[in-house]
C-alpha cells in the first residue's frame, strides 16, 4: 500500500457532488489564471511598445488592461481556495503525501502570490507616475509562471506514489522540485498558453467599452483577437502532448469512459468555435455580444478540459489503488443545504454588485493626457 492508510473522516457529501463543485470551481479558478498570465503579457508588449514609440495609444491600452490585474488576482485567489478545500476531502492522503515532499516550494507559494500582488499594484502605480512600467509586468509575469509550475508540480506528484519513498529519502526537508514527470511540462504549458487565449478574449471584451478613445478600442481588439487565435493553437497543440503523455491505460480508459470522451469534445469544439469568433473579431468587428459569447466558449472549452483532467487523475490513482469513489461517505444534507442557499446567495450579490458598476460614471482611463 503507497498511501498512508489512515484516512479517519468520512466524507461530508457524496463525491459526485464533490466532484461537480470542484470542477466548477476549478474551471472558474484556471480562467481567472488564465487572465492574469494573459493580462501580464499584453500590459507588458503594449507598455513597451508605447514607450519605445512614444504611443499614447499604445500606453493607455496597457493602462486599461493594468488597472484591472489587481481585482483579476482576487478571482485567482478566490476561485483557487475551494478546489484547494474540494482536493483535500476528496484525495487527501495523495495531495498531503506530494504537498509535504515539496513542502519548501509549495509554502513559498504564499509569499509568491503576495509579491505578485503587490507587483501588480506597481505596474498601476509606474504608470499613473509616467514611469515605465514593463519591467515590473514582466517580473509579475515571470513570477505568475513561475506559481503555476508549482501547481503543476504537486498535481503531478500526487500522481505517483511511486517515487514518494526514494524523494523523502533524498530529501526528507521539502527541499526539492520535481522531475522526471513525463506529462508535467505539457499541463503547465496548457494552463499558461490559456493565458494568450482569455488574455486576447478579456481585451476583446474591453474594446467594446465606450468611454475609452477609437484608437485604443482598434489596438485592443487587434491585439486581443490576434492573442487569442496563436492562444488556441498552442493550446491545443499542448492538449495533444498532455494526452499523449499518458500511459496506455488511462488513454483507453479515457476513451472509454462516455464522460471523458464528451468533455474532450467539448473542448476541442468550443476551442474551435472560439477561435473562429476571436478571428473574425479581430480582422472583421467586435460588439459586446460576440466579446461575451467569445468568453463563454471559451470557458465551456476549460470546463471540458477541467473534467478530462479530472478523469486522468481518476484514472491514474485507479491503477496505483486509489479509487475516489470508494470513499466512505456520511453526508450532512443541513450542512450541504446551507452551503448551497449560501453558494446562490453570493451569486446574487455578484450580480447586483456588477449592476451598480455598470451604472457608475466609467472612470478616466488614460494616463497621457
Ligand atoms: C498567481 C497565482 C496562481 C497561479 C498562476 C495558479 C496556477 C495553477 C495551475 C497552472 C494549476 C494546474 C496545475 C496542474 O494541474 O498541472 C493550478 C491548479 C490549482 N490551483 Fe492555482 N494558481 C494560482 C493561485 C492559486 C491559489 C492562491 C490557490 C488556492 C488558494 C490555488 C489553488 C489551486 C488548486 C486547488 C489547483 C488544483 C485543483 C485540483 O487539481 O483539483 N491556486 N493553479
Amino acid at each position: 500500500m503507497q498511501y498512508p492508510a489512515v484516512d479517519p473522516i468520512p466524507i461530508p457529501a457524496p463525491v459526485w457532488l464533490m466532484k461537480l463543485l470542484s470542477d466548477v470551481t476549478l474551471a472558474l479558478h484556471f480562467s481567472a489564471v488564465m487572465l492574469l498570465v494573459g493580462s501580464l503579457a499584453l500590459v507588458c508588449f503594449h507598455s513597451l511598445v508605447g514607450r519605445s514609440r512614444k504611443s499614447e495609444v499604445q500606453s493607455n491600452t496597457a493602462y486599461v488592461l493594468a488597472r484591472r490585474m489587481p481585482v483579476i488576482m482576487t478571482w485567482v485567489i478566490n476561485l483557487g481556495v475551494p478546489p484547494l478545500l474540494f482536493a483535500q476531502v476528496l484525495y487527501g492522503r495523495a495531495i498531503y503525501s506530494s504537498s509535504v515532499l515539496i513542502g519548501v516550494l509549495w509554502f513559498s507559494v504564499i509569499l509568491l502570490v503576495m509579491l505578485d500582488y503587490w507587483l501588480l499594484y506597481r505596474v498601476v502605480a509606474a504608470m499613473e507616475a509616467k514611469k515605465p512600467a514593463w519591467w515590473i509586468a514582466l517580473i509579475a509575469l515571470f513570477i505568475t509562471l513561475g506559481i503555476g509550475q508549482i501547481y503543476s508540480m504537486n498535481m503531478t506528484l500526487m500522481l505517483r506514489p511511486e517515487v514518494w519513498r526514494e524523494m523523502y529519502n533524498a530529501r526528507p526537508t521539502g527541499l526539492q522540485g520535481v522531475h522526471g514527470d513525463p506529462t508535467m511540462m505539457s499541463r503547465w504549458l496548457f494552463v499558461m498558453a490559456g493565458g494568450l487565449v482569455f488574455g486576447g478574449l478579456w481585451a476583446l471584451l474591453l474594446s467594446n467599452m465606450r468611454h475609452i478613445s477609437e484608437g485604443v478600442q482598434k489596438t485592443l481588439r487587434q491585439s486581443g483577437g490576434l492573442t487569442a487565435v496563436i492562444g488556441i493553437v498552442i493550446q491545443g497543440y499542448c492538449a495533444m502532448l498532455v494526452n499523449q503523455g499518458q500511459s496506455d491505460a488511462v488513454r483507453q480508459g479515457l476513451e472509454s469512459n462516455s464522460l471523458y470522451h464528451i468533455s474532450g469534445l467539448l473542448y476541442s469544439g468550443m476551442a474551435s468555435l472560439t477561435l473562429l469568433t476571436a478571428g473574425f473579431q479581430a480582422f472583421k468587428k467586435s460588439g459586446l455580444v460576440f466579446g461575451i459569447a467569445s468568453l463563454l466558449t471559451g470557458f465551456v472549452a476549460i470546463a471540458g478540459a477541467v473534467v478530462y483532467r479530472d478523469g486522468i487523475r481518476d484514472l491514474t490513482l485507479f491503477g496505483k489503488g486509489y479509487d475516489v469513489w470508494n470513499r466512505t461517505e456520511y453526508s450532512n444534507w443541513f450542512v450541504v443545504g446551507l452551503f448551497l442557499l449560501l453558494f446562490v446567495l453570493m451569486i446574487a450579490a455578484i450580480v447586483w454588485l456588477l449592476n451598480v458598476m455598470r451604472r457608475a460614471t466609467p472612470p478616466a482611463e488614460q494616463v497621457v493626457s
